[in-house]
């Protein structure tokens, strides 16, 4: 009996869930990073059910897009495992999250909050979950998630189903994670739900501030970061570089040809919500092309227009030096309104993603107004 309860002692506290806070892929294996399409509900290609909630997932060591194995909405999938972790009751360490959404979840699940609508904050979506250890940053564009912790369990909105759709999860070390609060602080996020405990507070305080100040950007504050913008080198937890480009309200011009592109020396094809107001043409000024997408193509078989895909990203139009172009994937448009709107994108040079999205990328709108190859 003594022997028993001894085994109990010492064993039960292990019985939680050690398993580390990361991106999963849809075998549910931890991976250091992946880009989700969610494909659009009308893409050329006939499934017998659930159109619009299909994807095709590239993850860290793939050779390009494979098919989803199960729907964006089913928790077994890489994006169900990996925001999944937030409502998982058997983690037993503590947890920090931040949940960001210039769409938030409908009134009736965070009657907490402040509505939104005519919002000053940024045009900025994603989550941010950690430990003490490590945790991941998910950037995406879909309206309405994820879910509130309080809500118990993940799924994917209705919002987010007709249109196509993008998220990269990148794994990273603790120590990541003030820089990552600091890049939020610029972006001026709404935060509808975060928890930062005190035992994580101390570790990473520029995301206990966001966490604090969640009200605030969606309002007039003077005592809002100034700092109008800032790009940093963020790497993973097993050694990839990202650049993560965020700017503020204040920097008040289009984020791709007057940031990212220069910074990358690179001209950009960018696909964006076309479907927005202001939207800005095709801009070769300045020595730099940035042109809009208006025709992808994933593969022989899967086709749509720009204006079924609610995605914003960005790819070189060329290799550079053979170490593959660059491809980013954020939350901003190229339209008037975000020019003076918070918000960024997550930048990566490597060959297989840069194939993946360049190719993706069919007709596009050339600087004199035409429809071009891209
Ligand atoms: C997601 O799954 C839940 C539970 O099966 C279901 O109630 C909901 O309608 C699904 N949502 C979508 C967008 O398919
Ligand atoms: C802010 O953006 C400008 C381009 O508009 C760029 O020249 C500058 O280096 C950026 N600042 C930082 C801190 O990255």
């Amino acid at each position: 009996m003594f022997l028993f309860l001894s085994l109990l002692v010492f064993f039960v506290p292990l019985e939680g869930d050690t398993s580390p806070i990361t991106c999963y892929n849809d075998q549910g294996e931890a991976v250091d990073w992946f880009y989700i399409y969610k494909l659009p509900k009308e893409h050329g290609r006939k499934y017998p059910k659930e159109e619009g909630e299909m994807y095709l997932l590239l993850e860290k060591g793939s050779e390009g897009w494979t098919e989803g194995k199960v729907t964006v909405n089913d928790s077994t999938g890489a994006l169900g495992r990996t925001v999944g972790q937030l409502y998982s009751q058997a983690k037993i360490t503590e947890v920090a999250y931040i949940l960001y959404n210039d769409q938030k979840p409908p009134e009736e699940f965070g009657d907490r909050w402040i509505d939104n609508s005519g919002s000053r904050g940024g045009h900025t979506k994603g989550v941010v979950l950690l430990d003490k250890n490590q945790g991941f940053w998910l950037v995406h564009s879909t309206p309405h998630f994820p879910p509130e912790r309080q809500e118990g369990e993940y799924y994917y909105p209705s919002s987010g189903v007709t249109n196509g759709q993008n998220f990269i999860c990148v794994t990273y070390p603790l120590e990541r994670f003030q820089t990552i609060g600091e890049q939020l602080q610029i972006n001026q996020p709404d935060v509808y739900d975060c928890d930062v405990p005190d035992s994580l507070a101390s570790l990473v305080p520029a995301l206990a501030d966001v966490c604090e100040k969640r009200h605030v950007y969606g309002h007039i504050s003077p005592d809002v970061k100034t700092v109008a913008n800032r790009s940093v080198t963020l790497t993973s937890k097993d050694g990839t570089d990202f650049i993560s480009f965020a700017k503020g309200a204040a920097f008040d011009d289009d984020l791709y040809h007057a940031w990212v592109a220069p910074t990358l020396q690179s001209d950009l094809l960018v696909q964006f919500w076309i479907r927005s107001t202001g939207i800005l043409p095709s801009d070769c000024s300045q020595g730099r092309k940035v042109l809009d997408i208006k025709l992808i193509s994933l593969g022989q078989t899967i086709t749509f227009k720009a204006s079924q895909d609610h995605s914003k990203w960005a790819a070189s139009p060329v290799d550079q030096e053979a170490g593959g172009g660059w491809v980013c994937v954020g939350d901003i448009n190229r339209n008037e309104a975000e020019e003076k709107r918070g918000g960024g994108t997550v930048c990566l040079q490597n060959p297989v993603v840069w194939k993946a999205y360049r190719s993706a990328a069919v007709e596009c709108e050339s600087c004199e107004g035409e429809v071009i190859q891209c």
